[in-house]
């Protein structure tokens, strides 16, 4: 008989509230393919803190300048998620987790994103340019703010009367989807250390349907 692999160890890192922590709490509970071993936060208030400890995974509070500490907080976790981190990845912690180090923004990359794009300002711009969809992208992280290849995405349409946050409150419940099915995913492959690229299956503008990516 066949060992089954144990579930891909996955560090999460946090600096605000945690929704996207929450959703892949809730996601990967009880999941064979991968569990969130550790939450990394680089703010000690962080509300995301009371979700992993809620949650019963060790949180670590480190110093977002300093690589080593990075490195060493996230041990032996396989993955390394972004889930609403603020700071600059220091290059020598990018350089360690290559292709492992993965981000989640709130639009379609490479537009709307890099130095000072978070939270509201990125809605706001987006119904500023007139674009006509939106969305949430998942993507590795490499030396440059936003711009390392792209793993998956799932486009938002943008409705005539939105305001950044109703634009903004749309891109997170998809973000809430996205984020856990391209985790799952990646631990299906065993995390490779090359990108991969994730497509979305089915139809891309289904409200309320299930959002899913599909290895190729
Ligand atoms: C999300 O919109 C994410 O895309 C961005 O920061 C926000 C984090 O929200 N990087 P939360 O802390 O997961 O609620």
């Amino acid at each position: 008989m066949r060992a089954v692999p144990p579930p891909v160890p996955v560090a999460v890192l946090v600096s605000g509230g945690g929704t996207n922590l929450q959703a892949l709490l809730d996601a990967l509970q009880g999941s064979p393919l991968a569990r969130v071993a550790r939450v990394i936060s680089s703010r000690s208030d962080a509300g995301a803190l009371d979700r992993a400890r809620r949650g019963g995974v060790p949180v670590t509070v480190a110093d977002p300048a300093d690589a080593g500490a990075l490195i060493a907080a996230v041990g032996d976790a396989r993955l390394v998620v972004l889930a609403g981190y603020l700071k600059r990845i220091p290059a020598a912690t990018v350089a360690r987790f290559r292709w492992r180090l993965i981000n989640i923004h709130p639009a379609l990359l490479p537009a709307f994103g890099g130095p000072g794009m978070y939270g509201h300002r990125v809605h706001a711009a987006v119904l500023g340019s007139g674009a006509a969809v939106s969305g949430a992208t998942v993507h590795y992280v490499d030396e440059e703010y936003d711009r390392g290849p792209i793993l998956a995405q799932w486009p938002v349409p943008v409705l005539p009367d939105d305001t950044p946050e109703s634009l903004g409150e749309r891109v997170l419940a998809v973000e809430h989807q996205l984020l856990p099915a391209v985790v799952t995913a990646l631990a299906q492959l065993g995390v490779p250390e090359r990108p991969v690229r994730l497509f979305a299956r089915g139809s891309t503008f289904v409200t309320g349907g299930e959002i899913a990516v599909e290895i190729r």
